[in-house]
């Protein structure tokens, strides 16, 4: 339960951005690999694996399961497996930080097999809805404690004689699919989830490149994902593409900081993943895309963005899904754009690692923002102009609430200041150095 001490931060107006900015890996495939890695018979070689705390919970995680895993130089680890049912009960209560992928997909991976695990997690993570993940994993037979009010820390008895389901995710979630799916891994017959609106799709795809039996069919009741149980997944070379994420940082910081041009090389395509892409072409940015390719099996191109006159837009609630971590930071673009910008759709922002509509209306208000927000919509008042000076942001211990404020900063008037910065390396260990390395004056 342990996390850093807490790291004030700041950003100051900066001149141009320039340069090219290497992206480190995708926090969502860097989890998936070392578990499903862990969950193979053989041995997986990962490279580009992201190494923020999140994902180094994971690794922790998939070792105290009985899966071996070493990490042999920067983004390269190999994992040898123990096989779908082969996990051993961890000794100790499995500590996943700050992660929420973490925790759902390792809780999935186990509640099938016979042993038992205690989770836990910091602060930010001991708040977080766990319900959305017990009740499916109960109906494979699995038994759950957890604290009132279905929160951390939760104890999991695996089914001894898990039967697959078949299960509509509430809301769009690909974690709550994705603990499903690895659930359904080592129950007998096929294991169905459906859900109405695509989330990521990595799990998928890459069960798929492990060897498991998956289909995807588009149906009136919306998207249908059907799983072969106990298939023998086999240890593969899995490279693990950048993150799109991530990217949206310094995409935003170019877009929004006058005269800048950047090079994002390698940015997902995926279209359950671009949807601040779609967004920000429909606001007039600037982006032009080059070598369209695939990487790790995502598809990917690089990214050529300059400083952009943009105008403000209403983002439909059926893109949430695949935007849903990048809404705090175009809140930020949305500022430096004219007219406002309608975010709909987005109450599962609520329950992120922070409360995501609140702690940006607070801090943008803080900031000289006019905000509006409804229990699922957030409205921008855009007027090219941040006048920033505010008292230090509260982060909520939520990496992309520090990076947004940090990013808006080096457009705004005065200084922004964020209260605790540490949360940054959960997903973007080298974020202040790759922005100085294009120009930014944040630390
Ligand atoms: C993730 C799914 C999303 C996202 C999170 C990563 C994943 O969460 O916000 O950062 O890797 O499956 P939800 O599934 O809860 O929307």
């Amino acid at each position: 339960m342990s996390h850093a001490p807490a790291k004030p931060m700041s950003s100051r107006r900066t001149g141009a951005l320039r340069g090219t900015a290497s992206i480190p890996g995708d926090k969502s495939i860097s989890h998936r690999a070392l578990i499903l890695g862990a969950l193979a018979v053989g041995r997986t070689h990962v490279t580009g694996l992201l190494e923020g705390q999140d994902v180094l919970d994971t690794a922790k995680a998939m070792q105290a399961f009985g899966a071996t895993v070493e990490r042999l130089g920067p983004g390269e680890w190999i994992i040898d497996g123990v096989g779908v049912g082969g996990f051993a009960e961890p000794a100790g209560v499995i500590d996943c930080g700050n992660s929420g992928t973490g925790v759902r997909l390792i809780m999935g991976a186990m509640a099938t097999t016979p042993i038992t695990a205690t989770f836990t997690g910091d602060v930010s993570l001991s708040r977080r809805p766990m319900r959305r993940i017990t009740d499916p994993l109960s109906q494979f037979g699995a038994e759950i404690t957890t604290r009132a009010g279905g929160l951390l820390p939760a104890t999991i008895k695996g089914a001894q004689d898990p039967v697959p389901v078949r299960y509509q995710t509430p809301v769009a979630s690909a974690q709550i699919k994705s603990a499903v799916l690895l659930a359904g891994l080592n129950a007998p017959g096929q294991t169905v989830v459906i859900e109405k609106e695509p989330t990521r799709d990595h799990s998928e795809r890459m069960l798929v490149g492990f060897g498991a039996t998956i289909t995807t069919e588009e149906t009136p009741e919306g998207r249908v994902i059907t799983l072969t149980g106990r298939p023998e997944l086999r240890g593969q070379a899995v490279a693990v593409p950048r993150d799109p994420s991530s990217a949206a940082f310094p995409v935003a910081a170019a877009l929004i900081v006058p005269g800048s041009e950047i090079r994002v090389p390698g940015i997902s395509r995926n279209p359950t993943r671009d949807g601040l892409y779609v967004t920000l072409a429909e606001m007039g940015a600037d982006l032009i895309w080059e070598n369209d390719r695939e990487e790790g099996g995502e598809p990917v191109a690089d990214l050529l963005v300059r400083h952009s006159r943009l105008k403000g837009v209403n983002v439909p609630a059926e893109r949430a899904a695949s935007m849903i971590d990048e809404f705090p930071i175009l809140s930020v673009i949305a500022t430096m754009a004219e007219g406002p910008t309608v975010m709909n759709g987005v109450a599962e922002l609520r329950v992120k690692e922070s409360d995501r509509i609140d702690a940006m209306a607070k801090g943008l208000r803080a900031n000289g923002v006019e905000v509006e927000e409804t229990r699922d919509s957030m409205t921008v008042h855009g007027t090219g102009r941040i006048p920033g000076g505010g008292e230090p942001v509260a982060t909520h211990l939520d990496h992309r609430i520090a990076m947004s404020f940090l990013v808006a900063g080096l457009t705004a008037d005065a200084e922004i200041t964020v209260d605790d910065g540490a949360a940054i390396a959960t997903s973007f260990p080298d974020f202040v150095g790759l922005m100085q390395g294009l120009g930014a004056d944040l630390g």
